[in-house]
């Protein structure tokens, strides 16, 4: 080892999660490149992002996936990449990353865009979560096949979103008055700070022992069930919150008159909370444990969490 940082190229950096990946890049100490697309230039809000992490000392390059000389030479400068883009059509654009990464061959490690549940894990979710779920294993198959090396960080969900609003994901504020809990509510599920995951996956980028696996995130706090959270919230608020219970069948039921985006989203909580998909621990040849590799690390506790909303 040389004590050089390896060179992060982050792609979807001014999304929810990038944006946190940059900051997590440079507080690591990596040189942090970020690949923009020449349409944010009329996002005021995104170019000003930008040019704050500029300021931080990051690399800005301009890129598409449209314009693959543009993947080529962004890459030819780093050593590793972080995608964080969404929306399904996107992730399947990873496949010209990947293709880039071929004709590069310097790429250190590649972490596709996943930070969610294992995709892997979820051949049996309903439409129409299920696209996220087949869009991520595709590109999972591209990058083995292309014996492009990975690591696959499966992130769990983020607490802004579920946890905020005790897994209600119209509001993302806890209630002091009632909360809708799912079947018994008694699911494990876990619940990861967003600045936490970045973190974590910044920490992993040159750490062998996640090279070609899957890295789990599961602070062992923060592996609680929806009653568990709904009880740290009533503790903190000292009043018992009415609760609405509901079936599986009237939950599938409550989803037909909305957008399919937001059945995206239901879709993936219905897998949480009542089929338990997030109910296994990191096991096998390629899993590999958060808190086994970072014990040390101070991740926000749940309770932590819930605190700043009182
Ligand atoms: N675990 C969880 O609870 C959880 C929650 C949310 C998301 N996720 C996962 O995390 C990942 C990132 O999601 P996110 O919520 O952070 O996404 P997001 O906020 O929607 O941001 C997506 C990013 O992708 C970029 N992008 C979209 N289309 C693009 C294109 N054609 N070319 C280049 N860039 C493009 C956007 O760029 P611009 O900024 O230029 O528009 C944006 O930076 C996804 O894999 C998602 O499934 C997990």
């Amino acid at each position: 080892m040389d004590g050089k940082k390896d060179r992060v190229l982050i792609i979807g950096a001014t999304g929810y999660l990038g944006k946190r990946m940059v900051k997590a890049s440079i507080a690591l100490g990596h040189p942090t490149f970020i690949l923009y697309r020449p349409e944010i230039v009329s996002d005021v809000g995104k170019v000003q992002m930008l040019i704050g992490f500029k300021m931080q000392g990051a690399i800005l390059l301009q890129g598409s996936f449209d314009d693959q000389e543009s993947l080529v030479s962004a890459l030819k400068q780093v050593d590793v990449v972080v995608s964080v883009v969404a929306g399904n059509n996107t992730l399947l654009e990873q496949l010209k990353l990947v293709e880039a990464m071929k004709q590069v061959t310097t790429i250190k490690r590649f972490l596709p865009s996943e930070f969610g549940m294992d995709a892997d894990r979820m051949g049996h979710a309903i439409p129409p979560g299920d696209m996220v779920f087949i869009n991520k294993r595709i590109i999972r198959r591209a990058i083995e096949k292309a014996n492009i090396p990975y690591t696959y960080v499966s992130a769990n969900c983020c607490a802004g979103i579920f946890l905020s609003g005790l897994a209600q994901l119209e509001n993302f504020m806890p209630r002091t008055d009632h909360v809708k809990i799912y079947g018994n509510g008694d699911k494990k599920c876990v619940w990861v700070d967003e600045d936490d995951m970045a973190m974590y996956t910044m920490m992993t980028v040159d750490d062998p022992r996640t090279l070609n696996k899957i890295l789990y995130l599961r602070p062992p706090s923060n592996i609680l069930t929806q009653m568990e959270v709904v009880q740290i919230w009533e503790k903190l608020i000292g009043k018992e919150l009415k609760k609405i219970f509901l079936t599986q069948e009237e939950w599938l039921a409550s989803m037909d008159d909305l957008t399919p985006y937001i059945q995206v989203a239901l879709t993936h909580l219905y897998q949480i909370f009542y089929n338990g998909d997030l109910e296994f621990e990191a096991e096998g040849p390629h899993g590999v444990d958060s808190n086994d590799l970072y014990p040390d690390f101070k991740y926000v506790t749940a309770e932590e969490f819930l605190k700043r909303y009182l």
